[in-house]
């Protein structure tokens, strides 16, 4: 019998990848994916607790659901609420007593007991199971037994976790400490995707750059240069990425591996949060806003054409007018393709939520605005000057139209052409007629060639 799983995934790429394997792991039980939540016999909402709004948006979701699952058993059905990620690894208690309808809540590093605590729900007569223990060995060679699926871009988790406790991040508190896979465990996961279909892989990990796995047979560790330079030789891999780094962790070695190897794509997202020093300080970032210049440096040296991202906080406690201007003026300096912005929100258990000089909302109103201001207009001139270049574009997917194919440039820009469906999920050669906001228009540049060899 075939059941519907509908999952609503929020947060970050790692929350996307652990999705995708909740639903490996549930198609043997006979759950197929589903779009929508009204007719499904089971939903995920697999929660983000990075910020405060992420958290409350998932109690007013589980409302909804709540009257969902109450008409499905007014017809003579049911259906099986889960709550997992990071608000069910932090607030597990909180969602069983504000939610009791919730069948099963489980933390990031839980669910490759799916089965089992599906079971245990069925069998708990409307008592909620909850399961937020770390054992994330234990789940990646539990997730390495089931089969993936897999399109032309693929995630895969290579590190979990993070030490390095920033003061405003609830991270190590809900992931919990840094752990690796190792070297041999990612290779042979790569290669699965590979043959499946996958052209182009990003490597996952909070803290991706401090990857450090055991090596094949016992031999020393290697860190992720080395690591991209192995997955590079895997015969049909084009593009690789990896997300999301620490300033700290970008290795000579690492860097260097931007210069040598053509399938590391040219785009780094490197969160800097924060401009000034002072305020670097206070978020326990344990570098300073000269360290990162010379990081970007060495690795725009290594890899002329790489393109940044980063993400960073506004209002910060503590966070002066003054120390405001220095972030303007770092991204001024750096010049970046896209950025996230985000105004600080205590989380409970941070260090600097227990900070007595909090900055007003309407501060962080005013000051995130003139920050995406100043981003977006980056952005815009970013994709403006892609205008007339001819760069590889793997086509990911169907245009609106008939006829058209959606696709991503290098930088991760979404690039709208007219292109037979036979090139889908191939990377080929396109001229960009026009760069906008927040994608690209272009054109094949020798339709029919394809630079790829697939
Ligand atoms: N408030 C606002 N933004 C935060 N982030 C992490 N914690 C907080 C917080 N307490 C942002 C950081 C991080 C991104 C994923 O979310 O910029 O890089
Ligand atoms: Fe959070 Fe800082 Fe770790 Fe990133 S490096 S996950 S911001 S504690």
């Amino acid at each position: 019998m075939t059941r519907k799983l509908f999952i609503k995934t929020y947060g970050c790429q790692m929350n996307v990848y652990d999705s995708e394997r909740m639903a490996d792991i549930l198609a043997p039980l006979g759950y197929a994916e589903t779009g929508s939540p009204d007719d499904a016999d089971m939903v995920i909402l697999n929660t983000c607790h990075i910020r405060e709004k992420a958290a409350e948006k998932v109690f007013s979701e589980l409302g909804r659901i709540r009257k969902l699952k109450e008409r499905r058993r007014a017809a003579g059905a049911d259906m099986v609420i889960g709550v997992a990620g990071c608000v069910a690894q932090a607030e597990g208690d909180e969602i069983v007593r504000r939610a009791p309808f919730v069948d099963i809540v489980f933390g990031p590093q839980s669910y490759q007991h799916l089965p089992e605590m599906v079971a245990r729900a069925a069998r708990a007569n409307g008592q909620p199971v909850l399961e937020t223990d770390f054992e994330v060995e234990d789940k990646f060679d539990r997730l390495a037994e089931t089969p993936g699926r897999s399109g032309p871009t693929a995630f895969l988790t290579i590190q979990e976790g993070c030490d390095k406790f920033c003061a405003f991040c609830v991270v190590p508190y809900t992931r919990g400490a840094e752990y690796s896979r190792s070297a041999p465990e990612i290779m042979a996961e790569a290669r699965r995707l590979v043959a499946s279909g996958a052209v182009e892989i990003t490597l996952l990990g909070q803290n991706v750059n401090a990857w450090h796995g055991a090596g094949p047979d016992g031999g020393a560790d290697w860190a992720l240069g080395r690591l991209v330079r192995e997955l590079a030789e895997i015969d049909g891999l084009q593009r690789i990425r990896y997300t999301t780094s620490h300033p700290l962790e970008m290795t000579v070695d690492l860097i260097s591996a931007h210069a040598e190897v053509p399938a590391l794509m040219p785009y780094l997202h490197l969160p800097v949060q924060a401009g000034s020093d002072r305020i670097l300080r206070a978020m326990n970032r344990r570098h300073d806003r000269d360290t990162y210049f010379r990081i970007i440096d060495k690795l725009r040296d290594a890899r002329p054409d790489l393109a940044l991202s980063s993400d960073f906080i506004v209002g910060f406690p503590g966070e002066t007018d003054r120390d405001f201007a220095d972030t303007l003026n770092l991204v001024t300096q750096v010049k970046y393709a896209q950025a996230y912005s985000f105004k600080y929100s205590p989380r409970p258990g941070t260090p600097a939520a227990a900070e007595s000089v909090q900055v007003a909302e309407s501060v962080k109103d005013e000051r995130l605005q003139s920050l995406q201001a100043l981003i977006n207009e980056q952005q815009a001139a970013f994709n403006a000057d892609m205008a007339g270049r001819t760069m590889p574009v793997l086509l990911e997917r169907d245009g609106r139209h008939a006829g058209q194919l959606v696709g991503r440039s290098p930088y991760m820009q979404a690039v709208h052409l007219e292109a037979p469906v036979t090139l889908r999920n191939r990377i080929v050669d396109v001229t960009i007629i026009e760069g906008r906001a927040n994608s690209l228009s272009g054109r094949l540049a020798r339709n029919p060639d394809v630079v790829d060899a697939a």
